[in-house]
């Protein structure tokens, strides 16, 4: 359990740039403690890539093009963030914010791969059973063989080949002749009916010439494995929950921020509200815009401090959100929830993980990053969606076309005030970093880029807790 709370109290003034996760943190944390905190938000809504997109939801992006959301009621494209892993902090926000979670299903073995040489999906049990299968295979023959006499003992061998008949499912001369864990044609039924098996498996060759084994370690990843969460009804319960507890009129919405001034004992920050030029001053400003985004802000603060910020690389990301009159992908392809994974320009498409049965649903029908994302997002959004449609018909037929009622797409590179779906930082120069972990005078700078979980709520919600903890020890000290 992570809870956390500031020890000792203050009254100090503070002005956060940017209403995103990490802002709304600083502010949230900061005000337990007794701060008097305003965030200045450039966007009209909060949250910043914390974004689920509804019905009525209206964006402009960066050339021009305008989308206003036709979403039924009800229904939602969580743009951003999607996911949470069960060790993230994010979760701890979500209980103590009171916000309702549910299962995320992040991996699913009755989803797809789909890869062009191939021309036609396999499901990922069927990939799985064939490859683990064949592995299994070679290394047990090794092994029986002797291949491995040097590195292992009897024993080992022994303990080694009862894994691998198990895990590759090989029979007892070590070969493997296909498994019912790749699936069924019609699935065992009453009385005798065994169900039809599929056709194969193919040859050993041709599994490892099909590359379907560089989808499968996806899961193993420490911060993508089952079991994932999702805040019920939308990611964006999670920033309106923050945004409550900071209370609303602290959040100034289309503020944009023009000019950061610090002095010796306060900074000022221009900023432009509703047309007119506003200046706010106060103790300490804690600065938390994409930073190559910041680095373009005239400020005091040092040219070094602007060279910093704008070596973090700012990353593509796209995602388009499609909504279906009926939940073909579950009544017709048994698929509930998960994700299809492809080598074609969408990337993946996503099942949703929630509202199983209803009558309509939300695909996620491209998620995809850096050249394709940048290749959609040049395109006028009518033309992402048709060019994301023919695609997903490779995969799920004419329905994919047919059953399509609406579509909305966000290109986060193209996203004024964001610029990017996420910043690396500059690895070949870590002396970036660590000076903006460092306050420039009395202003501190905080996100998910300054963490070592880039692209996670996680990061930006420890970046501003480390933050708020260093300006409150200096505040009890002075
Ligand atoms: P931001 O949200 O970028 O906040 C910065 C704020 O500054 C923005 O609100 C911006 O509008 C504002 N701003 C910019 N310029 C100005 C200005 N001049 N004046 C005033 N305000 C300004 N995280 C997960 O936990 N799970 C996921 O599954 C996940 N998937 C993701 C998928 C995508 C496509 C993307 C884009 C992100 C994903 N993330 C995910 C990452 C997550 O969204 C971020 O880590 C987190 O939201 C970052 O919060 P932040 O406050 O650091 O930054
Ligand atoms: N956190 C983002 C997501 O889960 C970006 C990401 C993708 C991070 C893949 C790590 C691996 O979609």
């Amino acid at each position: 359990r992570a809870d956390f709370h500031l020890t000792g109290r203050s009254t100090r003034r503070i002005v956060i740039l940017g209403g995103g996760i990490a802002g709304l943190t600083a502010a949230y944390e900061l005000g337990k403690a007794g701060y008097d905190c305003t965030v200045l938000e450039a966007r009209d809504v909060s949250g910043g890539r914390n974004l689920t997109i509804r019905g009525g939801r209206v964006e402009k992006d960066l050339d021009g093009h305008t989308q206003r959301a036709d979403f039924s009621s009800g229904t939602y494209l969580n743009a951003g963030p999607a996911r949470i892993a069960q060790w993230m902090v994010t979760l701890d926000y979500c209980r103590e914010l009171g916000v309702p979670i549910q299962p995320f299903v992040n991996a699913n073995a009755d989803t797809l791969i789909y890869q062009q040489a191939a021309g036609a999906p396999v499901r990922f049990r069927t990939a799985k059973a064939d490859l683990y299968g064949y592995v299994s295979e070679l290394l047990a023959k090794a092994t029986d063989q002797g291949a491995l006499d040097t590195v292992l003992t009897a024993e080992d061998k022994a303990r080694l080949l009862s894994f691998l008949e198990d895990f590759g499912d090989i029979g007892p001369e070590h070969d493997y002749a296909g498994s019912p864990r790749r699936g069924f044609a019609s699935y065992p039924g009453a009385g005798e009916d065994r169900g039809s098996p599929l056709p194969g498996p193919p040859s050993l060759s041709d599994v490892f010439a099909s590359e379907v084994g560089r989808y499968l370690s996806f899961e193993f990843g420490y911060d993508q494995a089952m079991m994932m969460f999702q805040p019920v009804g939308g990611m964006d319960r999670i920033a309106a929950a923050l945004t409550a507890r900071v209370g609303r009129q602290r959040v100034r919405l289309g503020a944009q921020v023009l000019k950061v001034t610090g002095g010796p004992s306060d900074v000022t920050v221009t900023y432009r509200q509703g047309g007119r030029e506003q200046t706010i001053t106060a103790d300490f400003c804690i600065a938390t815009l994409p930073p190559h985004l910041m680095a373009r802000i005239p400020h005091n603060l040092g040219t070094n401090i602007t060279a910093a910020l704008a070596a973090f690389f700012p990353f593509a990301a796209g995602k388009i959100g499609l909504e279906y009159r009926s939940r073909w992908w579950e009544n017709d392809e048994r698929i509930y929830g998960g994700s299809t994974q492809t080598d074609l320009d969408i990337g993946q498409i996503w099942y949703p993980s929630h509202d199983f049965h209803a009558p309509r649903g939300l695909l996620v029908g491209y998620y995809h990053f850096a050249d394709a994302a940048e290749a959609y997002g040049a395109l006028p959004p009518p033309e992402r969606t048709a060019r994301a449609i023919t695609q997903g018909v490779k995969i799920h037929g004419p329905k994919y076309r047919t059953e399509l009622a609406s579509a909305f797409s966000m290109a986060w590179h193209r996203t004024p005030h964001l610029e990017a779906a996420w910043n690396y930082a500059p690895w070949d120069d870590p002396a970036a970093f660590r000076l903006l972990l460092q306050p420039a005078g009395r202003v501190y700078f905080a996100g998910d880029w300054l963490s070592q979980a880039v692209a996670w709520q996680h990061g930006a919600f420890l970046s501003a807790r480390a933050v708020v903890t260093a300006l409150h020890q200096r505040v009890l000290k002075s």
